[in-house]
């Protein structure tokens, strides 16, 4: 079976192309050029993916040694994501299953990051907890099987890594605002400052949105950035990684405890933070449960993890019709809940 794949739901576009779930190709090609804008600007990323989108995808038909006609499935992500951006895949794709006749896929984006471990080689074992961090989401969720999705918490304000972007901005430091907070952060003292870690009603929630005003208040208390020499942008990085890190982690701790499980997985952009591996393998070992977290070209946006997530669908007999809309937002119905699964 032979599956394209197709990203464009923020900036990045990506294409990739699995035979029976493995990688023939999976190329993705980053928009650096929001970087100098502090952010990703919408307009400009959809006529990227536009510019993009078929050189690439002939790119990955050659590298992978195939012909356009041994395609079966052909898949894009619809959303979550920039509607601008999720319409320029989602057309390509409808376009070419049209013209191959070929069976067409529409993924969720987050399904593809939580089922993203099975690209490893060690891949989850069922049921597993997954932490999906990215710019745009964080949700802790227990994935029973392919079907079963159940959600334990999410976030009530910004995402951890919307948190990183806007702190790293907050600080100077650039965008995108992870890598940069991690770099910083190497020569910091995590336990400098005190950064508040906010307690919910559902103890599997998130909310990142006080911390950040705390980084806030407290650059301002020393007079603003401009006052702070580099070693104390070091001490505030490290505080505020280590206060994400923590609350992180202390959910999937807390998760552990309550469900039977045979494994956890981290994904999503943020699973590339150094500290956060450390402490959720600390975790995972002192638990004794398998732990996967994707290589850095699995866990930030691409398209393999599309792919592979319609090869799961292709099997439980789903398929789309080409008249499938895209969606700008996560559903609040798309996972079972946990009243519900009971
Ligand atoms: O999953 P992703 O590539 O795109 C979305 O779907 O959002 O995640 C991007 C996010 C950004 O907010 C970026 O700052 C964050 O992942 N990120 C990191 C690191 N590398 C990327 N956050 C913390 N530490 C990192 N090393
Ligand atoms: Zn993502």
């Amino acid at each position: 079976m032979i599956t394209l794949g197709i990203e464009t739901s923020c900036d990045e576009t990506s294409v990739a192309i699995l035979k029976d779930s493995n990688i023939l190709a999976n190329l993705i090609s980053s928009q650096d050029f929001h970087n100098k804008y502090g952010g990703v600007v919408p307009e400009l990323s959809s006529r990227a993916h536009i510019q993009l989108i078929n050189p690439l995808v002939k790119e990955a038909i050659k590298i992978s040694g195939i012909e356009y006609k041994d395609l079966d499935v052909i898949s894009a992500t619809a959303g979550p994501g920039l509607i601008g951006a999720l319409l320029v895949g989602l057309s390509y794709a409808k376009g070419l299953s049209l013209s191959l006749n070929k069976t067409f896929i529409a993924v969720n984006h987050i399904e593809g990051h939580i089922f993203s471990g099975f690209l490893m080689q060690d891949k989850p074992d069922f049921p597993y907890l997954c932490l999906v961090v990215s710019g745009g989401h964080t949700l802790l969720v227990l994935v029973k099987n392919y079907n079963e999705i159940i959600k334990l918490g999410t976030t009530v304000d910004d995402a951890a890594g919307e948190a990183f972007d806007k702190v790293a901005k907050l600080l100077g430091l650039g965008y995108p605002g992870g890598p940069k907070i991690q770099d910083s952060a190497k020569s910091g003292d995590a336990e400098k400052i005190n950064f508040p870690i906010s307690d919910l009603k559902n103890p599997f929630n998130f909310s990142f949105s006080g911390l950040k005003t705390a980084v806030l208040r407290y650059v301002q208390k020393q007079g603003g950035v401009e006052k702070l020499n580099k070693n104390h942008i070091a001490d505030i990085s490290a505080s505020f990684q280590n206060a994400v890190v923590k609350a992180l982690v202390s959910r999937l701790e807390l998760a552990l405890k309550k469900f039977d499980v045979n494994s956890i997985s981290i994904v999503g952009g943020v699973a590339a933070n150094s500290l956060l591996k450390e402490r959720a393998i600390e975790l995972a070992n002192s638990f004794n449960k398998k732990i996967v977290i994707p290589s850095l070209e699995f866990c930030g946006d691409n398209a393999a993890m599309i792919a592979y997530r319609a090869e799961t669908l292709y099997k439980s007999g789903i398929k789309h019709e080409l008249n499938f809309k895209p969606f700008p937002s996560l559903n609040e119905n798309t996972f079972l809940t946990l009243e519900q699964f009971i």
